[in-house]
């Protein structure tokens, strides 16, 4: 079970990612109804989209338990054999960062994934031969942020795979509305309204800036999250009306200052900046893309008018 109270435990409660809610809830009915095991499923998408609250979600409507590590926590094969061997029927388990399995890791869930079982390889040299473990019926649900990183084999035994979407304003006010309920924080519309469109259309985000901004409403107001203490809160955390923070924006003005407005290499621009070029592709450059204040060329990436604009920098036009 995920410990953590502002997550949803029921399909129903899960706001957004409506399509996903849809089919999940289709397998997962259907896999209880023929008391099985659901089929592996693969999330991707930006980060803080709900993928690990699904993930508990699907154990929790399943009525099993789940067991979650992560790609990088997985070193050797005889651990990822040790986690599959410990598995009850029909349990989840949750491999975030999926991607970054090493190979011999993912090799093991070959097998694992498609017929329930692992090879183990007994003796050394001439003598060596394998022996095969059966394995407990189980869900692999992986997440990952980028699901053009995973190989063939791996990404073509999920039965199910889904894209995470960044969340509307109107869904984040209703998750924001429910946290703070849960929190025992007052709200009133127009102050959900503005941290809603401060949460760069992600829960996890929406989440974090209603525990900073019930904060200041307590100790600088009377307690309850109006939309001047969620303004007030969020300038002083640097996170403007678009919702984009410092990072976003350092982002924009690198393009902009350093490289003409661009266009310019997703790794000239991370040098740049310093940060890693992975994390700017699958962090920033997503929000950035969607809501129109960077484009895509083959040359590389160029800022738009809209995000001149938004800057408050004039446009050098070449004349
Ligand atoms: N809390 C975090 N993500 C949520 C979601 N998608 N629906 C409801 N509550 C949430």
């Amino acid at each position: 079970k995920i410990e953590n109270n502002l997550r949803p435990q029921l399909l129903d409660d899960y706001i957004g990612q409506a399509k996903a809610k849809e089919m999940l809830n289709v397998y997962i009915r259907a896999a209880r109804e023929r008391g099985d095991a659901l089929d592996h499923v693969l999330f991707y998408g930006p980060p803080g989209l709900g993928k690990t609250t699904l993930a508990g979600i699907i154990a929790n409507e399943m009525g099993v338990n789940i067991k979650i590590t992560s790609g990088p926590a997985i070193e050797k094969p005889g651990e990822m054999a040790a986690i599959l061997n410990n598995l009850q029927e029909k349990d989840v388990l949750f491999v975030d960062e999926i991607h970054r399995l090493n190979r011999q890791v993912e090799e093991v869930l070959y097998p694992a994934m498609e017929d329930y079982a692992i090879d183990i390889m007994i003796g050394k040299g001439a003598t060596a031969r394998s022996i095969r473990l059966d394995l407990p019926k189980f869900t692999l649900v992986g997440a990952t942020t980028r699901a053009g990183m995973l190989t063939a084999p791996l990404r073509d035994r999920f039965g199910v795979v889904h894209r995470m979407e960044y969340y509307t304003t109107e869904e984040l006010v209703t998750i924001i509305k429910r946290s703070a309920r849960v929190l025992e924080v007052g709200i009133d519309e127009a102050g959900a309204l503005a941290l809603a469109r401060r949460s760069r259309g992600t829960p996890r985000l929406a989440n974090r800036l209603l525990k900073r901004v019930r904060d200041f409403a307590q100790v600088k107001y009377d307690g309850d999250i109006t939309k001047e203490v969620a303004d007030y809160a969020l300038d002083l955390l640097d996170v403007d009306k678009e919702g984009l923070d410092q990072t976003d924006r350092e982002l924009l003005l690198t393009i902009v200052n350093k490289f003409a407005g661009g266009p310019v290499g997703l790794d000239t621009l991370a040098a740049s900046v310093g940060e890693d070029a992975g994390t700017i592709e699958d962090v920033y450059e997503p929000y950035l893309l969607k809501n129109g204040f960077i484009q895509r060329t083959p040359k590389g990436r160029i800022v738009t008018e809209k995000a001149y604009i938004h800057l408050g920098i004039e446009m050098n036009m070449e004349v």
